[in-house]
């Protein structure tokens, strides 16, 4: 069988590409800012070499992850998924709109699936993986590349009641220093270069994200909505994910819950733990931090939605006091309670400026923040099964591997997710299903 290193070597000289692949790789490695000029020359210095063997046609398969890296931000990711390689499934140089349309990563021939079927929010699901509210999750295009990967439980990324541009680039990085699990609560202050690099497949991924909740115009999202929500079949749920603003919070969140309804969501998932959200005066702390106007949220948007549409409320990591206090005035309003999101943290580059620039804070999530869901996920599951009122958990938070996925499920999850570890390996559903498929 041919090597993929050959494979892709082929596609590169048929296009005319070897030669220019040093330029392309420093363009992007350098997109959002330098590094250190020695780290800079040795990476270029390697890239070159690799070009020559690729041009002697001496490259193999040891090559493979600088090819990779190269290929990936050379802007040749296409050809690394055409070869059935992993790379990273969205492209940090590109912009918001550029990704909504271009899932990255290879597309599995057939879907793994499973004989046995899991219960979640009343209805029948095949494995219980799946990819939480994010921009792995922004369209329709999306949607129908997680389902062919194996990713059952998909919540259609956080759209809002108006349109609403994202920060400015860059939005997401690896946080290549951040390869162990942050104690939960801990404060977490974060260096991450953007461009850092993490191996596609690694399971220490951990990365960190400002984009701000970026949506299209409700016109344009709901209609791309019913197309995903047309693209699922039995074996998946589709969530959707809404975020309300604005002085009349709790009307607004209403307002485009029943538009996601109207589109054809099943489920809706509230966004009660945005740490990326900007107001004159900064980053804002997470709604869910001020449990009586996340209570009064949730009321408002449960009266509005017709009584069969499932409603979710997503929650960051609280402690023990703010969890126990909020639970139970959540418990009787929805059908599921989604966590953790990111956790806020201070994200500098090694140079001490911020790595998203004017935005000290943003969302850290992979690893980092593995110890934190399982806390959280544990402390939920238990103030559940003690107040004697039903509602599914959608765990997330650190799954970057089947272990990491199985103990969120022990924990007594009915579904778990994962955005940081399926950016790292959009083939992490397969291995789950794999090797848990006929045990969990
Ligand atoms: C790039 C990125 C964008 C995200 N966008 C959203 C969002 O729009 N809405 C939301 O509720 N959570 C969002 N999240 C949080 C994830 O849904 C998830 O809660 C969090 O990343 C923890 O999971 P992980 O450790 O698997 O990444 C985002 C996460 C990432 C990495």
């Amino acid at each position: 069988m041919t090597s993929p290193t050959r494979q892709l070597r082929d596609d590169l000289v048929g296009r005319g590409l070897v030669e220019g692949l040093p330029a392309a790789f420093l363009a992007g490695i350098t997109r959002f800012g330098r590094p250190p000029q020695a780290e800079l020359d040795a990476l270029t210095a390697e890239v070159t070499a690799l070009a020559g063997r690729l041009s002697a046609g001496t490259a193999d398969d040891g090559d493979l992850p600088l090819l990779t890296r190269a290929l990936y931000l050379g802007g040749h990711a296409d050809l690394l998924a055409g070869r059935g390689v992993l790379s990273p499934m969205y492209d940090v140089l590109g912009g918001f709109r550029d990704n909504l349309a271009r899932p990255l990563g290879p597309r599995l021939a057939e879907r793994p699936v499973t004989a046995r079927r899991w219960r979640l929010l009343g209805r029948t699901i095949g494995f219980p993986i799946g990819i939480p509210a994010c921009v792995l999750n922004g369209s329709e295009a999306w949607v129908r590349h997680n389902v062919a990967n194996g990713w059952n439980v998909l919540t259609y990324k956080t759209v809002r009641g108006r349109a609403h541009p994202p920060n400015e680039q860059p939005n997401w990085a690896f946080a290549a220093r951040e390869t162990a699990s942050l104690a939960p609560g801990a404060p977490a202050d974060v260096v991450a270069d953007p461009w850092d690099w993490v191996e596609p497949g690694s399971s220490t991924v951990s990365s960190v994200n400002s984009f701000g909740v970026p949506s299209p115009e409700p016109e344009e999202w709901m209609a791309d909505l019913a197309r995903a929500v047309a693209a699922v079949g039995d074996e998946q749920l589709l969530l959707v994910s809404v975020m309300g603003e604005g002085e009349d919070l709790a009307a607004d969140f209403a307002r485009t819950a029943l538009m996601a309804q109207e589109a054809g969501a099943a489920v809706v998932e509230l966004n009660l733990s945005c740490p990326n959200t900007l107001s004159a005066a900064g980053v804002k702390p997470p709604l869910c931090l001020d449990p009586d106007a996340t209570v009064a949220v949730v009321e408002h948007v449960r009266r509005a939605l017709d009584d069969r549409t499932g409603l979710v409320a997503k929650l960051s990591w609280l402690d023990e006091r703010q969890l126990a206090a909020l639970v139970p005035r959540l418990a009787p309003l929805v059908d599921g309670i989604a966590g953790i999101n990111t956790v806020q943290s201070r994200v500098r580059r090694s140079d001490g400026t911020p790595t998203f620039p004017g935005r000290e804070l943003a969302g850290l999530s992979g690893i980092a923040v593995r110890d934190p869901a399982l806390d959280f996920t544990r402390r939920l599951v238990a103030l559940r099964d003690a107040g004697g009122v039903h509602f599914d958990v959608l765990a997330m938070g650190g799954v970057t591997d089947p272990a990491s996925f199985e103990a969120l499920f022990v924990a007594g999850a009915g579904a778990v997710q994962s955005a940081a570890g399926a950016f790292a390996d959009p083939l992490l559903a397969q291995k789950c299903t794999i090797e848990l498929g006929e045990t969990l």
